[in-house]
């Protein structure tokens, strides 16, 4: 890893994965060029013969691999709307990065990683460019590392990890994002991007990031659907508040602009100090939106969340089954039901934690509600009255089951007032000094000051104990605030701008150093329901919970969201009690584990309330779903009908091998021969082999929904001609099918 390869003063130079080509030019004495992104070349540097007339409009500087303001564009023009605004030592406002050498550092296998670096050409202001390749799944990884000798701090203004202004290659524009907040994250939405017009997503939350909006986008070039068309798309891995801004000029430029957002605040940096902006990983596709979401699945799979491919257990999480009213006999005999059920982990919620007066506490007795939540975050020691016990207790009576053992925290999060930690370190939230504080959940609850070591370091030691209690596994890491006292009493009253960026780094810190202590506890990032469905937790947490809205109806919407760029390994699904506790809406049971099956399924019920007939309905789903898990959480996923505007939804998952598919048909609210039946034309099967057709969780003596089950057909058939399943008038009637193929045709 130590070994640099130096590529030295190149004049053109060209990255590759499987199946696209960056090419990167360097023009004596100006900025790094990267004129091209797209499909993969023979001979990619044959592409800087071919740039014509933007090139001679813009001048030898046009599609600079980063663009900062104030950098010469044109004989009579600067860049206005660089991702890179620096107020350097001396005051100036521009910032010119002329190129320096290239390197290409050693990395794992299957990555080609290039450094591009850069100088201004008047101040000793540097920046590195990375660039990281990965050959199978088409995804590159970029960001910056930032840092100066000059005379004083600089101010950076702007810092986007990534602001490439891409060639003149479609007549129209449309950017698909995701729409979120509590209860309805993950809404897919679309508008077109017209020329002279600037279309900014963004969160500006701090802690929830992914609220607001999705640090994630897909850019149509052209006409796009599922299956075809050409797509730029990136997600930023960053769950604090961060913009991404597309502009497309009038001449049909686009520029995109991607990084964290300093809140209204320059971001202070000392001299020798190294700023890494997150990273900004993106891809290129002219095999539509489908492609590009197995993209991003397969490089979190194989790249990017911290345990990778290893099979996710079926959990039960105690939240929805008792709130905060819980005591040992609740939480044992929870652990029975989901043991019963074929389950494989049981996680305490929250509710378990606080000592003496501060404890957390419930309304005994209430079930239907959450309980005070007032109290008691931040101390991260056992609530011994309502668990004389303790945990260690809890994880032997998981583990005398057969389950491994989880536990819920908000390391985040202080109940002022009203917890140890604050009367220890009075300093410890975030607070604009001389103004008043405000406080979110239960009157109580604000965001501790994670820009301050001394904070950083006083959760570790206590959740260094915690997961080291003997049988955890797992891990909920909840955040349930936003940023809303942003001043710090760590940060000097000049570096206050840096609190929005610093925040971040603070938990990234953190739970990078429980996981280095830790390596065999599995993390979910849980923030209000979906408000960390991100890759910056990710890359420290295998998993999200995609939102608190657990109706399986809703959830075919959310999931189906989340979906077009996260993997379904990652994507927390529970099957909880109907009417359902956010919506009240009334649903099947198998329609419900129809729905948790296509991504990491789980509980969130007592399983005391669920009747014999429920019971044995769930442990044969369970076990189907452990027996085809490899496929669900590993294969790729084809989405064959969308939700929207639709009166049925359906998408698939087909092993690697191509061996092994399963199908997810979700009935919504079907009038009368409506769509009747669905037709489905399956994707990614080996139209060469054959598959003998099975219909899994079945309800009672309810006959087959597809005529094909119990058949044995090619993958052309199913392809080309399709499966007809008939969903019965009404709502909410769905089937899975498994296909397993007999034999290779020749
Ligand atoms: C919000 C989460 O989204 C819920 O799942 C639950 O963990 C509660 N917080 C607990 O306070």
């Amino acid at each position: 890893m130590m070994n640099m390869l130096t590529v030295c003063f190149a004049a053109a130079l060209s990255l590759d994965t499987a199946s696209v080509s960056l090419v990167f030019d360097r023009v004596e004495d100006k900025a790094w060029r990267m004129p091209y992104v797209g499909p993969r070349l023979r001979a990619p540097t044959d592409v800087l013969a071919l740039e014509g007339g933007a090139v001679r409009w813009h001048g030898d500087t046009s599609h600079p691999s980063y663009g900062v303001y104030g950098a010469p564009l044109m004989s009579m023009d600067i860049d206005k709307f660089g991702g890179l605004a620096v107020r350097h030592a001396d005051g100036a406002l521009v910032s010119d990065l002329v190129s320096l050498e290239a390197t290409e550092p050693m990395d794992e296998d299957g990555v080609r990683h290039l450094v591009l670096r850069m100088k201004d050409r008047r101040m000793p202001f540097f920046v590195d460019q990375h660039f990281r390749a990965d050959e199978a799944s088409d995804v590159i990884e970029t960001w910056l590392e930032i840092r100066h000798e000059e005379s004083a701090p600089v101010e950076l203004l702007r810092m986007d990890s990534f602001a490439w202004s891409m060639p003149r290659i479609a007549r129209t524009y449309s950017l698909r994002s995701l729409s979120s907040w509590w209860g309805c994250e993950g809404q897919l939405v679309a508008t077109p991007l017209a020329k002279s017009q600037t279309l900014t997503i963004n969160s500006r939350n701090g802690v929830r990031g992914a609220w607001d909006a999705n640090p994630a986008f897909m850019l149509s070039l052209d006409e796009t659907s599922e299956d075809s068309g050409r797509v730029f798309a990136g997600v930023l891995a960053w769950s604090g508040a961060w913009r991404m801004d597309f502009r497309r000029d009038w001449g049909d430029v686009v520029e995109i602009r991607a990084g964290a957002d300093n809140g209204n605040g320059a971001y202070r940096l000392e001299p020798g100090r190294v700023l890494t902006t997150p990273v900004f990983a993106f891809t290129y596709t002219e095999q539509g939106f489908g492609q590009v979401s197995r993209n991003f699945h397969r490089w979190a799979r194989t790249r990017w969340l911290p345990h990778r491919t290893r099979p996710r257990e079926v959990l039960l999480n105690s939240w929805e089954g008792s709130y905060l009213a819980f005591d040992e006999k609740t939480l044992t005999s929870m652990m029975d039901g989901v043991a019963e059920m074929g389950g494989e982990m049981f996680v305490v919620d929250d509710g378990w934690f606080g000592e003496g007066p501060t404890a957390r506490d419930h309304n005994a007795g209430d079930r239907s509600k959450e309980g005070v939540c007032d109290s008691a975050l931040g101390d991260w020691v056992v609530n011994r009255r309502k668990l004389p016990r303790g945990l260690g207790y809890l994880a032997s009576e998981a583990a005398r089951r057969g389950l491994k053992f989880g536990i819920w925290i908000e390391p985040e999060m202080v109940s002022v007032g009203k917890s140890a930690l604050h009367a220890r370190l009075p300093d410890c939230p975030l607070r604009v000094r001389g103004r008043p504080m405000l406080v979110g959940r239960g009157g109580t609850q604000t965001v501790l000051d994670f820009t301050n070591p001394k904070v950083v370091d006083d959760l570790y030691t206590q959740l260094d104990a915690l997961y080291s209690t003997p049988g955890v596994r797992y891990v909920k890491w909840d955040a349930n605030a936003n940023i809303f006292n942003p001043g710090s009493s760590w940060l000097s009253p000049e570096s206050q701008g840096n609190i929005w960026f610093d925040y971040t780094r603070g938990v990234y810190d953190l739970m990078g150093r429980l996981l280095r202590a830790h390596p065999e506890i599995v993390t979910q990032a849980c923030s209000s329901g979906g408000g960390r469905m991100d890759y910056g937790t990710l890359r420290f947490c295998d998993e999200f919970w995609p939102s608190d809205n657990t109706d399986a109806r809703e959830r075919v919407f959310i999931q189906w969201g989340a979906s077009q760029f996260y993997p379904a390994s990652a994507m927390a699904c529970h099957v909880t009690v109907s009417p359902n506790h956010q919506t009240r809406r009334v649903t099947p049971l198998k329609f419900r584990f129809d729905v948790a099956m296509s991504g990491r399924l789980g509980f969130e019920l007592h399983p005391k309330d669920m009747s014999p007939e429920d019971v044995a309905f769930a442990k044969e789903c369970v076990a189907d779903y452990k027996r085809l898990r490899d496929v669900i959480q590993g294969g790729s996923l084809h989405r064959l009908v969308a939700p929207q505007g639709s009166s049925f939804a359906s998408l698939m998952y087909v092993a690697d091998d191509r061996a092994k598919a399963v199908v997810f048909v979700w009935g919504l609210n079907r009038g009368p021969n409506r769509e009747f039946p669905a037709l489905l034309r399956l994707k990614g099967l080996d139209p060469h082999r054959r598959y003998q057709v099975r219909e899994i969780n079945r309800w009672g003596d309810a006959g087959p929904h597809v005529a094909a089950v119990g058949k044995t057909v090619s993958g052309e058939a199913l392809m080309r001609f399709g499966v007809e399943p008939v969903l019965s008038v009404g709502d909410y009637d769905s089937c899975v099918l498994e296909l397993t193929s007999e034999r290779k045709e020749n």
